[in-house]
């Protein structure tokens, strides 16, 4: 039976597990957060739902939801890091960001983070890859998939097929964006190899954090609890990354083509994509 879990103290991430993470494309560190700093992050996570549900939003903002024929799949706040302090500490946490960093091989920076609830009821999260969302070139980017819950495999944790990230590639920036999404959400037509191995559920405690490559192709299965899943999902990239503009970023977030000015091709830095270490 393999070990799955990295149960190293924060900050001294094995070099197995380093190995493992690159092997596998996705690690799960047990107990990054404290009691309470999940207690706190939780509160703020419901309050920020709940004050984006108030507000008046434009297309495209506020709180979004997925929905398939079979139901509601998930509902979550787009970069709820940017303009929640609360949240953004939580999203450079320094214990998520020194691991993110050795996973990575070197310093990352910010990209979004996004808050998730998941209810009860909701249906599975389809399996696709998350680099194909990416707007940015860069040398290396990753998930943190931060658990503000228990989430045992009934409450819709994450699965992944181990070394997908070595296979998977990313449509072309400019394909068209249904295009891309279709092939996004449907990757054993283009690898039918990848629908005959194996693959991992990751049930996490409250606290736990997974990290998962760009490309690893992974899901979320159904919330067959009676309570909400609540989660913040962030996306790390090097230090160096540049403004890629992308046919299906373009479809997403009309309200927000270009990150707030970008060129194609510019580097993404500044205070909305700050350097992770040292907090942010
Ligand atoms: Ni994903």
């Amino acid at each position: 039976m393999q070990v799955m879990s990295e149960s190293t103290a924060p900050g001294m991430l094995s070099d197995q597990a380093v190995a493992r993470y690159h092997d596998q494309g996705f690690l799960h560190v047990p107990q990054l957060l404290t009691p309470a700093e999940v207690a706190e992050f939780l509160e703020e996570g419901k309050r920020h739902f709940a004050l984006e549900e108030a507000r008046t939003h434009g297309p495209n903002e506020g709180v979004r939801t997925h929905e398939l024929d079979e139901g509601l799949v998930v509902e979550w706040v787009n970069h709820a890091g940017l303009d929640n302090d609360v949240l953004r500490r939580l999203s450079c946490h320094p214990r998520i960001a020194e691991v993110a960093e050795t996973l990575a091989g070197g310093p990352l920076r910010l990209f979004k983070s996004d808050l998730y609830r998941k209810k009860a009821e909701s249906t599975l999260t389809p399996i696709h890859h998350d680099e194909v969302f990416f707007p940015f070139s860069a040398r290396s980017a990753l998930t943190a998939w931060v658990a503000l819950v228990d989430v045992p495999a009934e409450k819709g944790c994450l699965s992944f097929i181990p070394g997908s990230h070595r296979v998977v590639v990313p449509p072309s920036a400019d394909k068209d964006p249904m295009d891309a999404l279709v092939e996004a959400e449907d990757p054993f037509s283009r690898w039918p190899e990848l629908a005959y191995q194996p693959f991992v559920t990751v049930p996490v405690r409250a606290g736990d954090v997974t990290f998962h490559h760009g490309r690893i192709a992974h899901w979320a299965g159904a919330n067959r609890t009676d309570s909400t899943r609540f989660s913040l999902i962030t996306i790390y990239m090097d230090a160096a990354a540049t403004f890629q503009a992308t046919s299906i970023h373009n479809l997403l977030n009309p309200d927000d083509p270009d990150l707030g000015g970008h060129r194609p091709g510019q580097q993404l830095d500044g205070d909305r994509f700050p350097l992770i270490a040292n907090g942010g």
